[in-house]
């Protein structure tokens, strides 16, 4: 793809990633691609913003030269550090070697233990409120330490209402289409979500901090550029309530079943517990994790105010299939959510015990003593999980 002009003079010059498939290792699944953004403002300086993944470098400099020779680049603001943004920076400073760049000082530091080049770099390092007269249009910068790096900072140009906050707002979407009011409604805000859970979850705090500020700034905002897939144009307050939604982790009567099992009896209690939760109109879903990928649960998470998680006794512990799963949840820190644990066993017993303890590892409330059954569950015993599946709904009601 081309450049696209989303603002009189101003150019989306990024490009898609339609296959990568992983992001961040494996942790984060890229069903539906990616983009790199990256934009070009024209005015009587030149200025990019962001750069690309390196392998796309070649592609951003013919988007960048089909609107303007690249040697004649002034500036380039550099919002954040991270491969997937500056891996492009190299080239295009080859391309325009005299160009000032902007960025936080964290992102100083960082470029240069990146790219042994950076030394040759002609830095400008701004803190927020700093501001960029480039003719016409000023940029204005706002650090934004910890969304999602040290060194990220947003830039704003008030002429255009248009924030650039790099990765915030941002979506693992690949498209034909540049902007919100061009594609499906559920796909967007669901790889929204997706990202949200991913990366920004345990920096929820941050989040509400953030967009707390921005609105105290009173800066109106009728686009947001974000560097990952589609922008906000039509609506760029649904993605700022959503933001202020998972932040606060207000969520839905959702309820997830998260469990895995050798030979059933652990799946067996998950379907009664899952029957007992629908029994009282809570919307709940029944994942086998050995056979979902864990990323698209945590993304469910942003919703789903209780989380069951189950699995039989292996030695003592819970079954391998769920470690990456739960590995997630504590890192991601999912905000105010409320869980409990279940499993079958043959003797000592440990997998729930165990599940409980990770749970709690990762803030997650436990509501209920764990159930934990002998060998296969007779029909008293599956009545026992439905009634107890049926006990915790009211923790994903709404008080
Ligand atoms: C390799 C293996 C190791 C096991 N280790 C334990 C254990 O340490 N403690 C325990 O209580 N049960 C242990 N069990 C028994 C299972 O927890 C029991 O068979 C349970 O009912 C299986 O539930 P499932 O059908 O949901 O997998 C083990 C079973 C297998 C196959
Ligand atoms: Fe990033
Ligand atoms: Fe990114």
């Amino acid at each position: 793809m081309s450049s696209v002009e989303i603002k009189k003079g101003i150019y989306w010059v990024g490009v898609v990633d339609w296959d990568i498939r992983y992001f961040h290792g494996p942790s984060y699944s890229t069903h539906r691609g990616t983009s790199y953004n990256s934009y070009l403002i024209m005015d009587d300086q030149v200025t990019l913003v962001d750069a690309v993944f390196a392998p796309f470098a070649g592609e951003l400099m013919e988007n960048i030269r089909s609107v303007v020779d690249p040697s004649r680049i002034d500036n380039v603001v550099v919002n954040h550090i991270e491969t997937d943004h500056a891996g492009g920076l190299p080239v295009v400073l080859q391309a325009a070697p005299k160009a000032k760049i902007f960025c936080t000082a964290k992102a100083k530091a960082g470029l240069l233990k990146h790219f042994p080049e950076a030394k040759e770099w002609n830095f400008r390092v701004v803190k927020t409120g700093d501001t960029l007269p480039v003719g016409r249009r000023t940029l204005t910068f706002v650090e934004a330490p910890m969304l999602h790096w040290p060194d990220s900072m947003f830039t704003y140009i008030g002429e255009e209402e248009l924030l650039l906050p790099n990765d915030a707002f941002g979506q693992h979407l690949a498209s034909g289409h540049r902007f919100d009011d061009e594609v499906d409604q559920h796909v967007l805000m669901e790889e929204a979500a997706k990202y949200y859970a991913n990366i920004l979850y345990p920096l929820s705090r941050m989040v509400l901090k953030k967009l707390e500020e921005v609105k105290g700034m009173n800066i109106p905002i009728s686009m947001i550029a974000p560097s990952h897939g589609i922008i906000w144009r039509g609506d760029p307050g649904k993605i700022i309530q959503a933001y202020q939604r998972w932040a606060s982790g207000e969520g839905q009567e959702k309820a997830l079943v998260v469990y895995d099992t050798m030979w059933g009896s652990t799946a067996t209690m998950a379907r009664a517990i899952t029957e007992g939760l629908i029994s009282e109109g809570i919307e709940a879903r029944q994942y086998k994790i050995s056979k979902t990928d864990y990323s698209d649960v945590i993304k469910e998470m942003l919703e789903a105010r209780l989380v069951v998680v189950g699995s039989s006794t292996i030695h003592r512990h819970f079954l391998a299939s769920l470690s990456p799963f739960l590995d997630e949840v504590g890192s991601l820190k999912p905000v105010k959510r409320m869980g409990a644990a279940f499993g079958s066993y043959g003797w000592s017993k440990g997998a729930v015990k165990g599940i409980e303890g990770r749970l709690q590892g990762a803030g997650i409330e436990l509501v209920k003593e764990g159930l934990e059954l002998l060998w296969v569950p007779d029909e008293e015993e599956k009545k026992e999980c439905f009634e107890w599946g049926r006990s915790l709904a009211s923790f994903a009601k709404n008080k």
